[in-house]
């Protein structure tokens, strides 16, 4: 993974962070920064910002940030070698490789070989008779041949070892299979197939590669569905089931569902643009991956609490975010005088595509659908209940920003409960009034407490002093907007800092200080986690002034050096810390340079 720091150098030289994400966010300039919308976090009001001067990015909005290379990590889902490489590649540079690196990428490579070898083995089974339960179960769920074969269906047979023996005999090892999730190690040490007897449903990515399976049973035993666990090259949360094909689509919107069969059949009647997140609630990296594909989002989830829940948790989600967002509400069907849930693949087996064609076009936006939520909860025949009713729903018109759609839905939910539209705009301004105020003091506490400001996101990284870790943020903007503010000595030692992640950071900063070498975040990239670099963006995207920088620098290092004796004062003798504690509070302990 160590890459020579020559080579790392010119690397960053050649990439500059203004080219890498002009090439992935529209960048507009203001003032020294440049601007847009933040690739990792929904948002329509560009917070996402870009120093040319400092080489960050870091957005205000999701709090992400780092150097050149944190950003391609994040955005392309890089390992930190192979995000040098992706950026290398772009420069026009050579790596120079290490043995190790190009170990892990080969295994990686060998991974998605495997996937691919034992989705075409299961694809083969289908097709002989031994496949012909799989087949049947096919049949009876009226997917045609070319669906089976648009999605890759496979058949594993009833055997505990057919998929093993055949990818042995393809060269795989055990301990391939076993890191693919294809295989399961027993208590005895022995190994056997992971699916069995089940209809395969391979998981392709929208590069093509096949990262994982699903599969169902053929009956009505348990587990219905079985997914492969997260390898090195799967995260569910990262991947939609269907969208290798649903990327290519030619109508304006992707629907999403929660189920692979669902999927299927949408495909098979002509929604072509249906993908499923696999049994998961929708996540942000799916929303991400989505966006690249469409602006136009309709949730299809199964009419049900826990479908509800899902479709609420999916508008969260996607609340401000550049999507349109629509809710499809599967109708319920009448079967023996009770009203069952149906999903997508049900709906369009009994009532056919053009119904669905109908739900499609009528499907209420996010805020529809959040007011039926909220009448169903009301028997509007009791004045008591329509009171409560209007409180809610008030609350709940007050949250959207735009006045006009708040006018048109208060009339709305004013005719549901039979009130004036008068008395429901009054109550829904009141609320909104209420809200705005709420907002502003938090707003409010947020900036009078400097705490809450200065600590980093992660809990993991939360400062233990604060005065000394304000300090410590202040000696390394310093140190990357004018090294040469510093002693040929360094003024501090690494365990002197209160903040371990700024002391680290601090060290390697010098390193490369006393190297002559250039100093940026992006140098960090290797050396942090992304939520250590993201904390380091934070830090340096703050204004430092560079008016008696000098004079800053001196107060800052004396801080810190006071702070770290009253800790290891503390650690040796309490009785010394509690003197110094009382110096420093009569003042005694004040400034002193040097
Ligand atoms: N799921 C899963 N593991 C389970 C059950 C469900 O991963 N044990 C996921 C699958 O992706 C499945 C989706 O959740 O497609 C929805 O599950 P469910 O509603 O139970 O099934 P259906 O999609 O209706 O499946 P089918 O029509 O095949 O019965
Ligand atoms: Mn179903």
């Amino acid at each position: 993974m160590a890459f020579p720091q020559q080579f790392l150098d010119e690397l960053m030289a050649r990439s500059d962070i203004v080219d890498v994400v002009g090439s992935y966010v529209q960048l507009t300039r203001k003032g020294a920064n440049l601007f847009g919308l933040c690739p990792f976090h929904s948002e329509k009001t560009g917070s996402f910002s870009v120093s040319p001067d400092k080489q960050i990015y870091y957005c205000f909005g999701c709090k992400k940030g780092g150097g050149v290379v944190n950003f391609i990590m994040e955005e392309e889902n890089l390992t930190y070698p192979d995000a040098i490489r992706f950026l290398a590649k772009r420069a026009g540079m050579e790596v120079p490789e290490e043995e190790g690196d190009r170990e892990a990428s080969r295994r990686r490579q060998r991974l998605l070989d495997l996937n691919r070898d034992a989705a075409r083995f299961y694809y083969q089974l289908l097709q002989q008779p031994e496949g012909r339960a799989v087949q049947a179960y096919l049949d009876k769920r009226q997917i045609k041949k070319s669906t089976a074969v648009k999605f890759g269906m496979g058949a594993s047979l009833d055997s505990w070892d057919t998929l093993l023996n055949a990818m042995t005999k393809k060269g795989y090892t055990k301990a391939e299979l076993l890191a693919a999730g294809l295989i399961v190690q027993n208590k005895n040490g022995g190994f056997y197939d992971k699916f069995r007897n089940r209809l395969m449903l391979p998981v392709i990515d929208t590069r093509g590669d096949v990262v994982a399976f699903g599969s169902r049973v053929l009956d009505k035993s348990e587990p219905k569905y079985m997914n492969s666990s997260e390898t090195p090259v799967y995260s569910k949360r990262r991947v939609l089931y269907g969208l290798n094909l649903a990327k290519k689509t030619k109508r304006p919107n992707i629907i999403l569902c929660e189920g692979n069969l669902d999927i299927v059949t949408l495909h098979q009647a002509g929604f072509d643009n249906a993908v499923a997140s696999m049994g998961t609630a929708l996540t942000v990296e799916q929303t991400r991956l989505l966006s690249r594909f469409t602006k136009e989002l309709v949730l299809c989830y199964d009419n049900d609490n826990a479908g509800k829940i899902a479709t609420e948790r999916a508008l969260q989600i996607l609340n401000n975010s550049e999507f349109s967002v629509k809710v499809l509400q599967l109708p319920r069907r009448l079967v023996d005088g009770e009203y069952v849930k149906q999903d997508a693949d049900d709906f369009i087996k009994f009532q056919g595509a053009d119904a669905f064609e109908r739900l499609l076009t009528g499907s209420e936006n996010g805020i529809e659908f959040r007011m039926a939520q909220v009448a169903g909860k009301y028997d509007l025949a009791s004045d008591e209940a329509r009171v409560t009713y209007c409180e809610e729903i008030s609350g709940l018109l007050s949250s959207l920003p735009n006045a006009v759609e708040r006018e048109i839905y208060s009339a709305r939910a004013a005719e549901l409960a039979r009130i004036t539209p008068e008395a429901m705009k009054l109550e829904v301004q009141r609320a909104f009034k209420r809200r705005m105020a709420r907002e502003k003091r938090a707003e409010l506490r947020k900036d009078l407490n400097p705490a809450a400001q200065l600590q980093p996101k992660e809990r993991s990284l939360r400062y233990d002093n604060l005065r000394s870790a304000r300090a410590e943020e202040g000696i390394l903007r310093l140190l990357m907007m004018d090294d040469s503010l510093f002693p040929e000595e360094s003024p501090l030692k690494e365990e002197e800092f209160s903040s371990p992640l700024l002391g680290r950071a601090f060290a390697l900063l010098w390193a490369a200080h006393q190297e002559g070498r250039p100093m940026s975040p992006g140098l960090l990239s290797g050396a942090l986690g992304t939520e250590e670099a993201s904390h380091i963006a934070a830090i340096c995207q703050q204004p430092e002034s560079s008016q008696n920088a000098q004079r800053a620098l001196a107060d800052y290092i004396h801080i810190v050096k006071t702070e770290a004796k009253k800790r290891a004062g503390k650690d040796i003798d309490p009785l010394l810390a509690a003197t110094e504690k009382y110096k420093d509070k009569k003042g005694t302990g004040g400034k002193q340079y040097g």
